[in-house]
């Protein structure tokens, strides 16, 4: 009897045209995430997984009518990984929207989004070019520039005068040092030297030797997130902490993910980020909770760009009626403003770029572990590179 039934079935399928046999249901709404999930950036994986699970977890797995599903593939850090992955999530999984991870990875994918016409959102990268390589990306991450020209501006408000920077040997660390270098010099300050330390692997104590040598009152430092925890642990090694020289840098080098580790090393320490887990808001409070139940840790910036990341996927499919033709989704995004855990946030509809609030912060030890805990506040702050008076 139940034969029959699936027999009938399938030639009732077959005569009006509808495929069978797949395994999930037609209507489920793919969002298929490219990240390291294994390899160096492993940790940068973890963490926008974890922020756009827990969204998921929270707001529910169905929008507009339509039950979501959530593809995760590891690239591995490898920019031709996620190539081929992106590929596979459009042309065999039929995903409905692409989430790029790191800056390499976002570039490799970009002709792929731009062909297949898929609505992509940057969760990591903070290279300020990446939303200009494809019409269908859009970014809930961050730039370097966001921050380095904001500490720039404080250092030099606040006695700097001779500086020398340390960034990573990568795209976001070159923008970093570049924005850094024009606001401080424009304010009447010298940049002694630009060190740049390759991103696999890196030993910093040479570089901190050599930065320490050309006695700068300053030190501007960028390194990706996975790496604070080493360089605290180099600095201190060097006593660079009881050097005088002040450090400063992007938000990437307090990460909330190493910060509990670095003791007292780091305390002290200026920098201009747009998210800390001691962001003092409700929304902030609920979800450092929410994430430390979820996954036993704090929150840190990378977690964010996934949690907001499906925040836009969410409201783009309310406010489209679940339409997810590229060129609808994308116009849809334009211009969306949001309450972030970071704070109040918004896509500039001109640049297809994260628009946010960048905050001056200073490690402290609260409740015996070191915070980054925010003094001041600049506002919509927009990705300085793209702004014509930067070029
Ligand atoms: C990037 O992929 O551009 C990236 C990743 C992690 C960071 C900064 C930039 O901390």
């Amino acid at each position: 009897m139940r034969r029959w039934f699936v027999v009938v079935s399938y030639l009732a399928a077959a005569i009006s045209g509808i495929e069978v046999g797949s395994a999930t249901p037609q209507d489920a709404l793919k969002i298929g995430v490219v990240i390291p999930m294994t390899g160096a950036f492993a940790a940068v994986g973890r963490e926008v997984a974890a922020g756009a699970k827990l969204y998921i977890q929270q707001h529910g797995d169905t929008v507009a009518g339509q039950k979501i599903e959530l593809i995760i593939r590891d690239d591995a850090g490898v920019p031709d990984n996620g190539k081929r992955l992106a590929q596979e999530l459009i042309v065999k999984d039929r995903v409905s929207f692409l989430g790029a991870g790191t800056t390499a990875t976002a570039m490799a994918m970009a002709p792929l989004s731009t062909e297949g016409k898929v609505a992509t959102v940057v969760m990591v990268s903070g290279t300020s070019v990446v939303t200009e390589r494809s019409p269908y990306y859009v970014r809930t991450s961050f730039t370097l520039g966001q921050q380095s020209g904001i500490i720039a501006d404080w250092a030099i408000q606040n006695g700097s005068k001779k500086a020398v920077a340390i960034v990573t040997d990568w795209t976001p660390g070159t923008e970093a040092s570049k924005v850094f270098e024009q606001h401080f010099i424009k304010g009447g300050g010298q940049v002694l030297d630009t060190l740049r330390v390759p991103l696999a692997n890196p030993d910093f104590a040479p570089f901190l030797q050599r930065a320490r040598d050309l006695r700068p009152d300053t030190l501007f430092v960028f390194v990706p997130a996975g790496q604070a925890g080493t360089l605290a642990r180099q600095f201190a090694e060097r006593g660079l902490d009881k050097s005088g020289i002040k450090l400063v840098g992007t938000g990437d080098i307090v990460d909330d993910d190493d910060l509990p580790g670095t003791g007292d090393t780091f305390l002290g320490v200026v920098t201009a980020g747009f998210y800390s887990a001691a962001h003092a808001s409700r929304t902030n409070k609920d979800y450092v909770a929410a994430y430390a139940k979820a996954t036993g840790h704090r929150a840190n910036f990378i977690s964010v760009g996934g949690y907001d990341g499906m925040h836009l996927i969410y409201q783009a499919l309310e406010k489209t009626g679940g339409k997810i033709d590229a060129d609808t989704v994308i116009e849809a995004m334009k211009g969306m403003k949001w309450e972030s855990p970071r704070g109040p946030t918004s896509i500039d509809p001109r640049t297809r770029d994260i628009v946010q609030d960048v905050y001056i912060r200073k490690v402290e030890r609260v409740n015996g572990e070191p915070w980054a805990v925010e003094f001041a506040t600049f506002e919509a702050i927009k990705d300085p590179l793209k702004e014509p008076a930067a070029e």
